[in-house]
């Protein structure tokens, strides 16, 4: 079974209900171009076609990989859909100028930030651009302004948020005359604050697709530790597997994602092509309500009031 596809908006853009992230991709050790091709290839296969950069993925590198990558076989830039953020500035010796991390959300840095996207990435346009994280010196008219120049120039064709709250989403829509598409927020069994602190609501009351980032907890869900959550989730894990052909624990966190009717799209962060093919048979479990509760209260470690 292929990976479904989701349009964000009536009028697009559509993405696959699954997609690749490279934050890991040039971790230790890192990928060649090959191999990254070789990823990029499988997910295409299994139909994910839309991945998830950032100018700052490993200490600015990772989109450079990717561009080499795709530069192997340039002509698959027109099967994917490639997203990618900026406005997090982090010490490295790739920018010697930034004295401590900090967030620049300003008009010249989000335009410059996004063309350098472009050329390392050897790509003529961006599917979607996302401000990383929300600064706190954040002026909505400046990002509207940057957004409509890129968006005019036909460099960035749409524009989300990441980490965003509620306030600070409809403070940027405001401002703009097309629709926010996403808030890339970060979902799983281990992490569930958007689902009580309103986020997840929002989303389902404006017919906004959330993006979930670490949808495995950054690896952490398959870790053997004897902590009484990771107990308590790992046997009803095991006993929700034995239910649906024993079923892995990255499938069954993706399927318990995918239940949410704000219809979320996991980013998973695998460098392994086996992995990729595993997570994307996700999609034809479904879970029962009961089910979902009982992985719910197992990462909760109480029941429901
Ligand atoms: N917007 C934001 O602020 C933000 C923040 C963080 C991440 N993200 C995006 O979300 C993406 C995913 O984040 P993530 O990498 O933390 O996601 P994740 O998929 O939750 O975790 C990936 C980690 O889990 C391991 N893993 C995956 N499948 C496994 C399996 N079946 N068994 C054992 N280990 C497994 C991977 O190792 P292997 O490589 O060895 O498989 C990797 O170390 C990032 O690449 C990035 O695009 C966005």
């Amino acid at each position: 079974m292929s990976v479904s596809r989701i349009k964000l908006l009536p009028e697009g853009p559509e993405f696959s209900r699954l997609v690749l992230g490279f934050w890991r991709l040039v971790d230790p050790p890192a990928l060649n171009p090959q191999q990254t091709l070789t990823l990029i290839e499988t997910s295409l296969e299994e139909g994910i076609t839309t991945f998830d950069e950032a100018d700052i993925y490993g200490n600015y590198a990772s989109e450079a990989m990717f561009g080499r990558a795709l530069a192997l076989q340039p002509a698959l830039r027109e099967k994917m859909e490639i997203i990618t953020k900026c406005g997090i500035k982090l010490v490295s010796e790739e920018r010697p100028d930034h004295l401590l991390k900090h967030y620049d959300t300003s008009r010249e840095h989000i335009i410059g930030s996004a063309e350098n996207s472009l050329k390392v990435m050897q790509t003529d346009r961006i599917d979607l651009l996302l401000i990383h994280r929300p600064d706190p010196l954040m002026d909505p008219d400046e990002i509207a302004e940057a957004f409509v120049r890129l968006k005019d120039q036909g460099k960035v064709l749409h524009f989300g948020v990441s980490n965003f709250t509620v306030r600070q989403f409809e403070l940027l829509q405001s401002r703009l005359s097309f629709p926010l598409v996403t808030n890339q927020i970060e979902v799983s069994l281990l992490h569930q604050e958007p689902f009580l602190n309103g986020m997840l609501d929002y989303c389902l009351q404006h017919k906004i697709i959330p993006m979930a980032w670490s949808p495995f907890a950054g690896g952490k869900l398959f870790e053997n530790k004897d902590t009484q959550q990771h107990v308590r989730l790992h046997n009803a894990l095991q006993a929700v597997s034995n239910r649906h052909h024993q079923a892995s624990v990255d499938q069954l966190a993706l399927a318990w994602l995918y239940k949410h009717p704000a219809r979320l799209i996991p980013i998973i962060g695998t460098n392994r092509p086996d992995r990729i093919k595993s997570a994307a048979q996700a999609e034809s479990i479904q879970l029962s309500r009961q089910e979902w509760f009982e992985l719910w209260t197992a990462a909760r470690g109480q029941e429901v009031p």
